[in-house]
């Protein structure tokens, strides 16, 4: 069993993500810290709930995370990919959170020293959270987790919300390069990759049609409007990239991505360049010490990459 804790800003991504994840004979999620990010926090909180309740999931501690990043900025959220309330044209009814406890951040400590290394962190969200972990509990602390996967940066290849900068880097570059210099055994997916972990209208179809989860009637409505946003974007696309899902399959299938292993850093000022990742990938990068060095995915194998979500979504572990 894969024990992780999630960090998420669900969003429409991130949801499937936590889906898969929930649906997954292999993972178990110890805890779920839902911030700012694709749609206020609270939004987050209520959202992860609703995802927890439809599968009748009641012994998943949900931690509220932060509101916004740490320069105390006011930060965009994005309504047009992910819909009003994160979940397309889907509207969460409110009373699930508010029949459901919601702990503070302190209880990732209490997740953390439980598990100690047999926990993983998976970080698909803004890194505020994270980097808090760093701030309050120490880098000796948080480092006892087997290992942190998180969805960041753009390596060598455009980004998404500034020409250079991909949007969980960007809203909190601070926290970001925070959590790459301080964390170790980090791997991280960028849009490198996750730009073509696409779903397309025939897979999605195809997966509700498979659909073993209590998920199914969610695919079709939060698949569309999210596709419709992208093909506005990018016109032409072929589907919609499902950036947090590739590192929740990724994570139980390491042969799906290929990887290198350089230093990554977040510019954190730059008024051109804030929330670029920046990484060595000249022939002969400069040296860093082994404990500095981030594996970072650049390729993907798409076909399996589909085939995998496919094959967990068919035969999931809670049955509707
Ligand atoms: C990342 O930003 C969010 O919008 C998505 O959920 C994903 O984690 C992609 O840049
Ligand atoms: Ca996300």
């Amino acid at each position: 069993m894969r024990k992780v804790l999630l960090f998420l800003d669900p969003g429409i991504d991130d949801s499937l993500a936590l889906m898969y994840t929930l649906m997954h004979p292999e993972y178990e999620v110890v805890g779920i810290v839902a911030g700012y990010g694709n749609v206020p926090k609270q939004q987050a909180v209520e959202n992860a709930a609703y995802l927890l309740d439809l599968a009748g999931i009641k012994d998943i501690p949900i931690i509220a995370g932060a509101i916004g990043p740490l320069t105390g900025e006011l930060v965009p959220y994005y309504p047009l990919i992910h819909g009003e309330e994160g979940l397309g044209p889907i509207k969460p009814p409110p009373y699930v959170y508010a029949d459901q406890e919601v702990f503070d951040i302190d209880k990732a400590r209490e997740l953390i020293e439980q598990h100690g290394n047999e926990l993983s962190i998976v970080n698909l969200g803004r890194l505020t959270d994270l980097a808090m972990l760093y701030i309050l509990y120490g880098p000796e602390f948080v480092n006892q987790v087997k290992a942190i996967y998180l969805m960041g940066g753009a390596f060598l290849v455009p980004g998404n919300v500034t020409p250079v900068a991909e949007a969980n880097f960007f809203a909190d570059p601070i926290a970001a390069d925070l959590v790459l210099e301080k964390g170790e055994s980090i791997t991280i997916f960028p849009l490198n990759v996750t730009n073509k972990a696409i779903l397309t209208p025939e897979v999605v179809e195809y997966l509700t049609q498979i659909n073993k989860s209590p998920y199914a009637f969610l695919f079709e409505p939060i698949f569309d409007f999210y596709f419709a946003a992208y093909q506005k974007l990018i016109p032409g696309i072929k589907g919609a990239p499902i950036h947090d899902l590739l590192v929740v399959s990724a994570l139980i299938n390491p042969e799906i991505v290929k990887t290198l292993k350089r230093r990554a850093r977040v510019d954190q000022t730059g008024e051109f360049t804030k929330g670029e990742s920046i990484a060595d990938f000249r022939p002969k990068p400069k040296e860093e010490p082994a404990k500095k060095l981030d594996t970072i995915a650049m390729e993907i194998d798409y076909p399996a990459f589909i085939e995998d979500v496919v094959h967990i979504f068919s035969q999931s572990k809670v049955e509707e």
